[in-house]
Formats: C-alpha cells, structure tokens, sequence
C-alpha cells in the first residue's frame, strides 16, 4: 500500500477508528513523514520502546518546550540527566509506599464513595460523566489540599491543558484556551502556594514547598507547574483508564463476570486495559543525533511521534492483539505498574509514569467499589461505547442500568 492511502493521523476516519489504521503503519510504513505535525510516526512496537527506553541517550524530551510550557511552565517532563533524578526524588515518594498506603488509601476510599453515593440508590448512571472524569482530579485536588468545590475549573483547566498538548493540528481556540489556563492557574495557585509555605499543613502541596534534596527547593513556579501536571497527568489518564476498563469489561461478559467472582483479577484487567485501550495513545521525543529504526533513518532534530496505541497492538509482540482478553499470558501484569512493564502505556525508561501505582490504586479501589454499588451491572439498552479522541483516548460515555443494592 502506497503511504497516500494510509488514512492520515489527522482524519475524521482515523479518529472514529485509528486501529485499522495502526495495522497499517505498523505492516507497511513503520517510520512516517508526516508533514501536518512535521514529526516522524513510529508505530512497531520494538521501536516505541526503543526510543522510551532510549539506552544509547540518542533522544530528548525537548518536545515539550513548545507542547506543554507554554501552558504548564517548565515541568519534570523536560528535564534529562541529574536534574531530572533530583526532582523526581522529590515527588515520587507521595506516590508509592507508606505515604500512598497510609495518607492517600483513605482520601482515594472516601473520594469514590462521595461519587457513587450520587447516584448508588438510583439504578442508573453514566459512568464516565458522574465518576470517571471526576474522581481522579477529585483525589488530586483533596491530595495537594486544595478546595474539591473548585472541581469544574480544575476539569476545564485540565481539560484545555491536555487539548494544547495534542493541538495535532494547530488550532488556534485550542492554543489559545490553553494560555488563558496558564494565567488562572497561575492567578489561582501562586497565593495558595504562598499560604502554604507559611502555614504548612499535612498535604502534598505543603510536602512539595518543603521538600528539599541535595539542598534544593522547588521555587513557587516550579510548584504551581508541577500541580498544574499533576492535575492533567493525573485527571484525564486515570478518568479514561476508568472509562476503558468499564467498557472493555462490560463488552465482554463472561470477563466481567470472572473479576465480579475474584477481586484481585482487576489489576489484570487494568494491565489488559492499558494494553489494549491505553488512555494516552501518542507520546513525542526529539532525536539528538541520526537515529536508525525500522524503516529508515530519524535525522537528528527530528520530532517522532510514538503511537503507543499502535505498538501496543503490535503482532509481532501480542498474540490476537486486537482482543481484549485479561487471561492472556504474553502480558505481565505484576510488572505492569512498574518501569520494567511490558505494555507501553506508562512510557518506559526515565520518564515512566510517576503516578503508575496512584492509578492502579484508584483503578483497584473505584472498581470494587462500582462493582459492589451495582451488582448487575449493565449497559443501558442498545448502547455501543464509542471512543473519542486521537491524543487521548477514551469512551465519550458509559450509561449504565443496575439494581440498587438495599442500605
Ligand atoms: C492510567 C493512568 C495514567 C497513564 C496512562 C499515564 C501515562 C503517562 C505517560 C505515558 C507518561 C510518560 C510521558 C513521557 O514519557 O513523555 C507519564 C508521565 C508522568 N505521569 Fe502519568 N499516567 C497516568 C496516571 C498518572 C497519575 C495518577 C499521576 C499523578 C497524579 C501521573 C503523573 C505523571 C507525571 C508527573 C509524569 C512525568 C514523569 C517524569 O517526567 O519523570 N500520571 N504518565
């Protein structure tokens, strides 16, 4: 196939469906000219993960200079070498071990319970719009100390941030929603920030004014765009992590079924899902120096665009890639959370999802949850999930019908 009849990355027919168009790239061109974003597409497995793992040091994340700063300021995604390992040695430890088991359980617990108890006596419900795309933020928001009842300016900041960030096609609404969001956010958070440093309270906000590592300290500017990350990173992923792994089990009963049974099959299914419906679906670097990959060479200073979506669905890499299917044994989902994971959904290599064991701990918890709200959980009747979006990706909604459960 002449690469004139792969259906571009920017089409209405690539995003009502970009999978048979991944099987293309990945059989036919797997290393693309793309003159809309002036990148270079990367879609075979082997090479997605080549490039995250980037052991030669042939790639940088320079990328977000022009797809993230200019509405976060400068974040830890930008940063390479030992300024990247200082202030990641800041953040993670809010994000794993005692302080996620201890401090954050109860705030994820009690947060998924406020949603459900919305709509738990109700027999009906929209899994995306009443719990999915506002659980996540709402964690984050109760995590850094911040006010929940600004919950819908933190969805639209977050919403407006992602959307600059895959501006594939150089919308200018969208560019310019995105600096509007720079300035409230900054408007909204820097007396928060200042607040805190004189009054410190047991939050992550205040852990991140006094973190310090090698005597260094986040200024106010550093703190107000990582919070500003953390809601995107943390918000849309997580909100259509959930989306997808309710419409992938739903879609698929007797898996459904299998998870209702034993609990602990939900981290497969969550590893499954981010397999198979990954929420962020492309990722960009910049190459440093001539790169050879399959099917040509990347000039240096290049942009290349990874297709996670499409690598995770890779032949030569999952058996029946396309089937969602949390029993398969070519997944490992113990590793799945963890930078030695082998699906791609997290990135891997230096830059591997900080907020890798916060999701699953979310996923974990907002599943059981739902399941025990809504023991017959089904879709409403008739309805067929669609997904929506090409830089993300996730089901537009999820109406759901089940039996109230007697208090
Ligand atoms: C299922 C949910 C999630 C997915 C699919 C996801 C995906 C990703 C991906 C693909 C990257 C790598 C970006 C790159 O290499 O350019 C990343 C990095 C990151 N994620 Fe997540 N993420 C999720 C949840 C979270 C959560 C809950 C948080 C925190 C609240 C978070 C915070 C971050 C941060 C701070 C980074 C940057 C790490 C660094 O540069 O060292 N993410 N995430």
């Amino acid at each position: 196939m002449s690469t004139a009849q792969i259906p571009d990355i920017l089409s209405p027919e690539f995003a009502a469906d970009p999978y048979p168009a991944y099987r293309v790239l990945r059989e036919s061109a797997p290393l693309l000219w793309h003159e809309a974003t002036q990148s270079w597409i990367v879609s075979r497995y082997a090479d997605v993960e080549r490039v995250f793992k980037d052991k030669a040091g042939q790639f940088t994340t320079d990328n977000y200079d022009w797809q993230l700063e200019p509405v976060h300021g400068k974040t830890i995604l930008q940063l390479s070498g030992r300024e990247h390992s200082v202030r990641r040695a800041l953040v993670a430890p809010a994000f794993r071990g005692s302080d996620l088991q201890e401090k954050f359980l109860p705030v994820i617990e009690s947060n998924s319970r406020a949603l459900i108890d919305q709509f738990r006596a109700t027999g009906s419900a929209d899994i995306v719009s009443d719990y999915a795309t506002r659980f996540p933020v709402n964690v984050i928001a109760d995590m850094l100390g911040l006010d929940k009842a600004d919950h819908a300016r933190f969805h639209g900041w977050y919403t407006a941030v992602i959307a600059f960030l895959g501006n594939l096609s150089g919308d200018q609404e969208v560019t310019a929603a995105g600096e509007r969001t720079r300035v409230e956010f900054a408007e909204y958070m820097i007396p928060i920030i200042r607040a805190r440093r004189e009054n410190p309270g047991d939050d992550l906000l205040s852990a991140l004014c006094a973190a310090e590592v090698d005597g260094v300290r986040m200024s106010d500017e550093d703190i107000k765009a990582f919070c500003s990350l953390l809601l995107a990173a943390g918000g849309e992923t997580t909100d259509k992590a959930i989306a997808s792994i309710f419409a992938n089990l739903l879609m698929n009963p007797e898996q459904l079924a299998a998870v209702r049974e034993d609990r602990s099959l939900i981290e497969r299914a969550f590893a499954e899902t981010l397999r198979h419906t990954p929420p962020v679906h492309m990722i960009m670097r910049q190459s440093a120096v001539d790169v050879e990959l399959s099917g040509g060479t990347v000039p240096a200073g290049a942009t290349v665009t990874c297709l996670i979506g499409a690598a995770n669905r890779d032949e030569d890499r999952y058996r029946n890639p396309d089937r969602f299917d949390l029993f398969r044994d070519d997944l490992t989902s113990t590793k799945a959370f963890s930078a030695a994971a082998d699906h791609l959904a997290f990135a891997l290599g230096r830059h591997f999802c900080v907020g890798a064991l916060l999701a699953k701990a979310e996923v974990e918890i907002g599943v059981n949850q739902l399941l025990d709200a809504m023991p017959d959980l089904r879709l409403a009747d008739g309805f067929d999930p669609v997904e929506q979006g090409v830089f993300t990706r996730g089901p537009q909604s999820l109406p759901v019908r089940f039996t109230p459960v007697a208090s």
